[in-house]
């Protein structure tokens, strides 16, 4: 079931994603060479606990961690580990999510470690600008194939794929509610947005092919090809003349 929400849950969402905002922020100020992924994640846990939050990752479908740290050719749901340490010329995705009050915060950024090659560096670019893409087209009355289609032929025209295994989603007081939220899609088609509706709007781009595995651990999703991949996510309220960004 799709909802919209009121003007106090949005508040109360707000809050959630500020957290979140901030302790991307925070993890963005830390990371470093040398550091493991779970130290990423003792530091996320502790910031989203002292904020009265929280981590809505932890136990989620059993996941084992606060926060996802994936890794070059890892995807999303890369899980934080002590003998993980990361390294210059990798780039870092990681996704967080923080329930304030019985409402959810969603959030994700790809970070560059060092000195990255040129390529990674433009599927940075691309994957966050790609939400940009969507967000011009977004307000009341627009479909879910519009937003799909905006941000599939720009990463597209910019020679990249965008995942079709995972896709973004409505969210509220539950992590995931309805709709799903695909960043490909036909103009024209699909759900239309309606004001107060809250989503999660989250494109994963691959440099080669847009197909994805699991690996044994039962979470992390990598490319398939082995080639780098970037995720940026933001959680938004659509308006009657456009979008508010509650993580932003
Ligand atoms: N934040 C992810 C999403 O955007 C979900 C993380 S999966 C979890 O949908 F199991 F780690 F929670
Ligand atoms: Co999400």
């Amino acid at each position: 079931m799709v909802t919209v929400k009121t003007a106090q849950e949005i508040e109360l969402m707000r809050k959630a994603n500020q957290i979140v905002r901030d302790t991307l922020n925070l993890l963005e100020e830390k990371i470093k060479p040398g550091m493991t992924t779970k130290q990423l994640d003792k530091i996320a846990h502790d910031y989203i606990t002292s904020c009265d939050a929280v981590p809505s990752f932890l136990g989620y479908s059993g996941y084992p961690a606060s926060i996802c740290v994936s890794i070059d050719d890892e995807v999303v749901h890369g899980i934080p580990s002590s003998d993980r340490h990361i390294e210059e010329g990798q780039i870092v995705s990681v996704d967080i999510g923080s329930i304030y009050k019985g409402y959810n915060g969603d959030a994700a950024r790809t970070f560059a470690i060092g000195r990255i090659s040129s390529e990674k560096q433009r599927l940075i670019d691309v994957t966050r600008q790609s939400f940009f893409e969507g967000v011009k087209i977004l307000r009341e009355g627009v479909r879910l194939g519009d937003l799909g289609h905006a941000i599939q032929s720009y990463v597209e025209s910019n020679g990249f794929s965008v995942v079709r295994a995972l896709v973004g989603h409505g969210i509220g007081t539950d992590m995931h509610e309805d709709p799903e939220v695909p960043n490909y899609g036909k103009a024209g088609h699909g759900l239309r947005l309606k004001a107060n509706m809250t989503i999660a709007i989250e494109p994963m781009v691959n440099a080669g092919t847009y197909d994805v595995v699991m690996l044994d651990d039962g979470w992390t999703v990598v490319t398939a090809d082995g080639k780098p991949s970037a995720h940026y996510e933001n959680t938004v309220a659509i308006t009657e003349d456009g979008v508010e960004i509650l993580s932003l």
